[in-house]
């Protein structure tokens, strides 16, 4: 999910403007691919039963995914990651362990790595692949919410420049290869939190930061809207019969953050700058990698059918290892089988 490109380009005259708004309605109506319960989209049971019965996982007859010749994430990606609000240890450790997992090869089948290996399809004008491997790099701890509670999609920015221009340690800034992983804690609102997203990635502005830096920004929605970015563990109320699953590493909140984690990190590797790989005509919306996934997780998943899982002994509800943890990652679109796809996919 990249962020929106209002306020970023002059405004054009009014004839241009109206037929800007005509396209992008005509474009809006186009098929939307990934799901996820938010309250504007309630469906009843009934779609819920026929959608999980048919072969779903993404259609292909719609989709135009396109290189637009931008840089992709080749070189060894380091995370640096901006802790914002209250984290208890145990939350930061199973961010962490998945983060490191996605370049650990000797993980168990269905492995975070080879979740990763489908990213690595995507290649830039050179033809080189999307990087094998990405290192956790520095953290930053903003324990005392130093934008405070609310951020806006501005004030973002502004918290990754106190990061990377703090007096004492400092984030390394590194516009190449480096990733800036801004979590909220579950006390932190962040605009269109829960209404429109869950995490979403961008670049920041010179103008701002001093630096183009690509970032991305995942909420914790334990406390705000678990039913909906921390879905399947958690279920909105106006799903009645549906039961959450049980989360692999014991904290709903934090394990519905790694799928989203994931999602931005797919699509930062594959479109940093927002003009490599993604499909749809207008580059404020461009419909991305994970975009085309969200919400399948399995063989057979769309709507609100994740597809085919796994279940542990203690009865939680996974789809990948990763170290020595389990979690549950959406899929990414597959650019040479034009579909999303696993490592636990079925039929490979
Ligand atoms: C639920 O779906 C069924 C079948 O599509 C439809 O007849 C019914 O009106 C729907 N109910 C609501 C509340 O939308
Ligand atoms: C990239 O990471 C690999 C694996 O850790 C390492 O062997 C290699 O030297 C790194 N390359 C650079 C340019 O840092
Ligand atoms: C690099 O991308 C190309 C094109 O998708 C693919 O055929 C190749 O297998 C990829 N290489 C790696 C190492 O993933």
């Amino acid at each position: 999910m990249r962020q929106g490109c209002v306020g970023r380009y002059p405004v054009p005259p009014a004839p241009v403007l109206l037929v800007l708004t005509v396209l992008s309605f005509l474009l809006s109506i186009s098929p939307v691919v990934g799901w996820r319960p938010w309250p504007h989209q309630q469906i009843n049971a009934t779609d819920f039963e026929y959608e999980s019965s048919k072969k779903y996982e993404g259609s292909s007859e719609f989709v135009h995914l396109r290189y637009h010749m931008g840089p992709v994430l080749t070189a060894n990606i380091t995370v640096h990651t901006i802790w914002y609000g209250t984290w208890q240890k145990s939350q930061k450790r199973i961010i962490r362990g998945f983060l490191s997992s996605i370049s650990t090869v000797h993980s168990k089948h269905p492995s975070v790595a080879k979740w990763w290996k489908t990213v690595r399809l995507y290649t830039d004008q050179t033809g080189a692949n999307i990087t094998r491997t990405l290192h956790l790099g520095e953290d930053k701890n903003d324990r005392f919410y130093s934008h405070g509670k609310s951020l806006t999609r501005l004030s973002i920015q502004s918290v990754i420049k106190s990061a990377v221009t703090a007096t004492t340690h400092p984030l390394p800034i590194n516009p190449r290869s480096g990733l800036y992983l801004l979590l909220t804690s579950d006390d932190v609102y962040v605009q269109d939190f829960c209404g429109q997203v869950c995490g979403f990635h961008y670049f920041t502005f010179p103008s701002i930061v001093g630096y183009t830096l690509p970032y991305a920004w995942v909420g914790n929605s334990a406390k705000q809207c678990p039913g909906i970015c921390a879905y399947p563990f958690a279920v909105p109320v106006y799903m009645p019969g549906f039961k959450p699953l049980k989360s692999p590493n014991g904290d709903v909140g934090v394990d519905g953050m790694i799928s989203v984690i994931a999602h931005e990190i797919a699509e930062l590797a594959t479109n940093p700058l927002v003009n490599a790989w993604y499909a749809g005509k207008d580059p404020c919306f461009p419909v991305e990698i994970a975009d085309l996934c969200e919400g399948i997780y399995g063989t057979g998943g769309g709507g609100s059918y994740t597809g085919q899982l796994m279940d542990g002994e203690d009865g939680a509800t996974y789809n990948m290892n990763g170290g020595r943890r389990r979690f549950l990652v959406q899929w990414v679109w597959n650019p040479v089988l034009n579909y999303c796809f696993g490592p636990n996919a079925l039929d490979q």
